[in-house]
């Protein structure tokens, strides 16, 4: 990996240390997905026959594991005897409140490590019977690199299971924000992070094709939807405006701009509002299914 790889790597992975706390407040609707993301990876496999070497254990890895709700849903479907789990993700405060979470809970068939997608070279290649990575190829700077790696480290006939934003209401709701408070120019200088970036792979036909230059086969994309009452509007502002996309409009505002841009958002957001105050978004994904060959 080249230097200026790991420069960037770095300076987003600051970001992500950032959010840590609000990432703890989707915790719920990210353990949803997660359910939906193993059950499209066939995951645990109902005919389990374990394979020679490696501790004789069928092995998951989990790629940019967040908070580790995938993690620690598949951990809870299966004997822990069987299985051995490492979720892996390039924010130290990512991992460390995972660590955290498994402490508490004497969970000790999932191993943590901070690494960068784009290079687990610390990882051994055909390793795998799993490798899931769920609403992070988005916001990876390499997406091809990153898949490149997750196919290397799969045994033959390993399965990899990609989740990706399709269309979420929380950015439309940014986006429109922004268009309100700056205008549109905000688009041209985003550097790719703002609109594109967060849909990045809204278009199936992207994820694809990366998964085909990376040597996957059998690739197959479904889409699942889901709606969530995220509770009172007013008082989940702080946790849904808060994210890289959206920081990287907000900290170029002043004060004022911020408090403008947070009337915009709440402006925007009154039909998503029911009766009672409360905010209903709606997450839209593809969940990509593939086999190392
Ligand atoms: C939206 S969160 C998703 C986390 C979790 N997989 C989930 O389903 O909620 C994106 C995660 O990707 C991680 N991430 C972003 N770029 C990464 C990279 N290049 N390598 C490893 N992790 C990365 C972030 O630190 C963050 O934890």
């Amino acid at each position: 990996m080249n230097n200026s790889c790991i420069d960037k790597g770095t300076s987003k992975c600051d970001e992500w240390n950032k959010v840590v706390d609000e990432h703890k407040s989707f915790s719920d609707i990210v353990t949803s997905f997660a359910k939906k993301t193993l059950s499209i990876a066939d995951f645990p496999p109902s005919n389990i026959q374990l394979q020679e070497g490696q501790d004789n254990k069928i092995r998951i890895l989990d790629v940019a594991c967040g908070m580790g709700e995938v993690v620690l849903v598949a951990q809870e479907l299966c004997c822990p005897k069987k299985f051995h789990f490492i979720a892996t993700d390039f924010s130290e405060e990512m991992i460390r409140q995972v660590g955290n979470c498994l402490k508490k809970k004497s969970i000790n068939n999932i191993e943590t490590a901070v690494m960068d997608a784009a290079n687990m070279s610390t990882l051994c290649s055909d390793s795998f019977d799993y490798v899931i990575c769920q609403f992070a190829i988005d916001h990876f700077y390499s997406p091809q690199e990153s898949v490149n790696e997750m196919t290397r480290l799969l045994k033959p006939n390993g399965t990899c299971v990609i989740a990706t934003w399709k269309y979420t209401d929380v950015m439309t709701l940014i986006e429109q924000a922004a268009d309100l408070t700056v205008g549109s120019d905000w688009r041209e200088n985003s550097e790719g992070i703002a609109t594109s970036h967060a849909h990045r792979f809204a278009d199936e036909s992207k994820l694809i094709q990366i998964a085909n230059s990376a040597g996957l086969r059998n690739v197959n994309v479904s889409g699942v939807s889901m709606k969530f009452n995220v509770g009172c509007l007013e008082k989940s502002y702080p946790v849904i405006s808060r994210n890289p996309i959206a920081d990287q409009i907000l900290s170029r505002l002043d004060e004022d701009g911020r408090e403008k841009f947070r009337l915009n958002f709440l402006k925007v957001s009154q039909d998503k509002i029911d009766s009672n105050g409360n905010l209903h978004l709606e997450i839209h994904t593809n969940i990509m299914r593939a086999t190392k060959f």
